[in-house]
């Protein structure tokens, strides 16, 4: 079967958080203002998930659900067929999405005023997340050697504040799309053992991953830190099931288990939310050849983006993504100040992006573009980037 992502879908008046949320957030105003900000996608999920969710509304009694072990199972499957790494099913907790594990974690793991390890720039969520909780936000800027993002250790090590208890590491990484090599996240275990740290590995965008790049499970790499690590992984980014808000919290660790679920029985959080449930189970039982088209399609948006961008923008560098639909564009080189670059892309060009300084120190000059949508949309959003920017040419 072939799948249709060239296929436009009027995401408008839709309650879509990026189309009809976007002049709120990011001030794209215009009527048809392009949304390539918060991180979803606009392709038709997977046939068998409409055909679950549909049976199930067939049924028209949804009550509480029951048996979370199928959806366990299905996740832990996955991960065995495109990760090589198998997790009991058993060690996974469902929980409201991936943020609101994080949140769950801080408060099960840390104390107020403790602080997180991140490394910067950063999903902006993190910061949210951590100060929500009262806890401080260490931002260790990663290095940028020749476009590529590497951990600085050596800084950390120098710099990490002596209350740190997390590290909230993202692999692969948003934004840059850097999917880390063992021996990196490896090195970031054996820091973690050595100083103390819960590990925590979001690898909400393990799937998304480009030709030439292998995406490494941190538990797979490091068994042997158990005692140290708790791994977020969701279906939603995979296949644009981002309103389901639902993932998976797997501890391997019996007592660290203990832990989690009681905070999130503390707050009535352990009964399950019967669409995302079903969504996720049928995407990651039935999604394989779905995604497999899906990845070539991203990875010739990511193409397009980049090749484009440095002439429709001159002196705008974009990163090379190995992973990620987040197009990841240093404006630096444009001689513009952040102020004239970012009326021309939101309001000349009338596209809804998201701005570097949010996702913390290194950010300062970025711009991030979602392109995760039909490729006409981001020939659209790049011919209207030529336009905005022609003086510069
Ligand atoms: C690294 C990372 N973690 C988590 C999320 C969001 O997860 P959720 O919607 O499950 O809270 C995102 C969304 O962009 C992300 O990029």
């Amino acid at each position: 079967m072939k799948f249709d992502f060239d296929k436009v879908v009027d995401r408008r008046n839709s309650h879509s958080a990026k189309w009809d949320g976007m002049a709120g957030a990011v001030g794209a105003t215009a009527p048809d203002a392009i949304a390539m900000w918060v991180a979803d996608m606009d392709f038709e999920a997977p046939p068998a998930v409409k055909e679950a969710l549909l049976e199930e509304v067939n049924r028209s009694t949804h009550g509480y659900y029951t048996n979370d072990i199928t959806w366990k199972t299905a996740m832990s499957d996955w991960l065995d067929r495109h990760h090589g790494y198998k997790p009991d099913p058993e060690w996974i907790t469902p929980t409201s999405g991936i943020v609101s594990a994080l949140g769950l974690i801080l408060q099960a793991f840390t104390e107020e005023n403790d602080s997180v390890v991140v490394f910067s720039p950063a999903y902006h969520a993190f910061d949210k997340i951590i100060k929500a909780n009262n806890r401080h936000i260490h931002n260790q800027q990663m290095i940028n050697e020749q476009g590529k993002y590497r951990m600085d250790f050596d800084g950390l090590k120098a710099s990490m504040p002596k209350n740190a208890k997390v590290v909230f590491f993202c692999s692969p990484h948003n934004p840059g799309g850097r999917v880390w090599d063992e021996a990196e996240i490896r090195q970031l275990a054996d820091f973690c053992i050595e100083n103390n740290l819960i590990l925590v590995s979001d690898e909400i965008h393990h799937d998304l991953v480009y030709s030439g790049a292998t995406h490494h499970a941190t538990a797979k790499v490091a068994p042997d830190i158990e005692e140290h690590l708790i791994t977020c992984v969701a279906a939603t980014k995979t296949f644009n099931l981002a309103g389901a808000h639902i993932g998976g919290c797997i501890i391997s660790n019996s007592k660290m288990r203990k832990q989690f679920r009681d905070v999130c029985n503390r707050s009535g959080l352990l009964s399950l939310p019967l669409f995302g449930m079903i969504a996720t189970e049928a995407a990651q039982r039935h999604g394989d050849e779905w995604l497999s088209q899906l990845l070539p399609y991203l990875e010739a948006n990511r193409d397009l983006l980049a090749e484009r961008i440095v002439r429709a923008v001159p002196g705008s560098r974009p990163m090379h993504l190995q992973s990620t639909y987040l197009g990841w564009v240093d404006f630096a080189g444009t001689g513009l100040t952040k102020d004239d670059y970012m009326h021309r892309l939101t309001h000349k060009a009338r596209l809804g992006v998201s701005t570097g300084p949010q996702f913390g120190p290194g950010g300062e000059s970025w711009v991030r573009f979602n392109f995760a949508t039909p490729r006409s949309i981001v020939s659209e959003a790049l011919d209207r980037m030529e336009e905005a920017f022609k003086d510069l040419a």
